[in-house]
């Protein structure tokens, strides 16, 4: 049996993921991306599954980007299929009904930016460095980066990285909006920590339709968008966390979701 890449740690339904490939920077080969694939598809039945945290082991790097040396051989075919496998799975991990938050901790390049893309939301530490370097090495981002990258930070910044291939620090990528905060990497434990108490200590049902609304609602124009949000809070009133927090509020003591 070979080694394990993913680690994986549960508590009551926050679950933490670690890609640990250290030999690699934690680079993304066709091994750890099935093992990934194997771990999403164990969460996606969970119905007590309530926030997804993912980061890379060690303090140097998150994701280095897919595995070059892999990759290196390729035929177009295969070329194709191992892109093909990293969409699917990636996709699987954006469409978890949960929040899923990178924590990017070190290196976020190439494969391992749009790995972070996928994700809800990211945060970084202040030695992070992210980029597309795809172009340096005679080929274009194929984890997703061309499509998810523009929606996140807008065509033209996409553009300036994709072509240029250059890296930027953590502060231009808050500046840009790809990471929504950046802290020192001492306190990225903590901060790991405080956002799976709140994560966890919301309503999940409430959580999950937050996320389903968002969303769905990019996809759709505005009128359509709204009637789903309007569709989603009403279903919101149908099960047991809506009476209990605001019970929760009028009695004045914490709600349990
Ligand atoms: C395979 C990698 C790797 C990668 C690092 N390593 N990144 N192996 N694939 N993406 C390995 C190195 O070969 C080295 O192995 C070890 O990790 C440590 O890396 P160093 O280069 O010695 O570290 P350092 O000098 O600190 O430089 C760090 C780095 C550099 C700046 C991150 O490693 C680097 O530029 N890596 C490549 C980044 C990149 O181009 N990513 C995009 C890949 S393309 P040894 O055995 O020598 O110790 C991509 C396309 C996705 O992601 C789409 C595909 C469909």
């Amino acid at each position: 049996m070979s080694e394990r890449s993913i680690e994986v740690v549960d508590d009551a339904g926050v679950v933490r993921l670690t890609i640990t490939r250290p030999k690699a920077l934690n680079a993304l080969n066709s091994a750890v991306l099935t093992e990934l694939e194997g771990v999403l598809t164990e969460l996606e039945a969970r119905d007590d599954l309530r926030a997804v945290l993912i980061t890379g082991a060690g303090d140097k790097s998150f994701v280095a980007g897919a595995d070059i040396a892999e990759m290196r051989e390729k035929t177009p075919e295969e070329a194709r299929a191992f892109a093909s496998q990293a969409l699917r799975t990636i996709k699987r991990l954006e469409t978890l009904p949960v929040p899923v938050v990178a924590l990017v901790n070190g290196f976020c390049l190439g494969g391992g930016c749009e790995l972070a893309l996928a994700c809800d939301w990211a945060v970084a530490s202040d030695n992070a460095v992210f980029g597309q370097p795809e172009v340096l090495l005679g080929v274009i981002p194929g984890f997703g980066g061309t499509q998810r990258l523009p929606r996140r930070v807008g065509p033209a910044m996409a553009l300036d990285l994709c072509t240029t291939g250059r890296k930027i620090d953590a502060q231009e990528a808050l500046r840009i909006g790809l990471v929504n905060r950046v802290m020192p990497q001492a306190e990225l434990e903590t901060y790991a920590d405080e956002l799976a108490q709140q994560l966890g200590g919301n309503g999940p049902q409430a959580v999950r339709a937050a996320k389903q609304a968002i969303h769905d609602g990019m996809d759709q124009d505005l009128d359509s968008a709204l009637a789903l949000e309007t569709a989603l809070f009403a279903f919101c009133f149908a099960g047991d966390e809506q009476s209990e927090g605001m019970s929760a509020f009028v009695e004045k003591r914490k709600p349990h979701f």
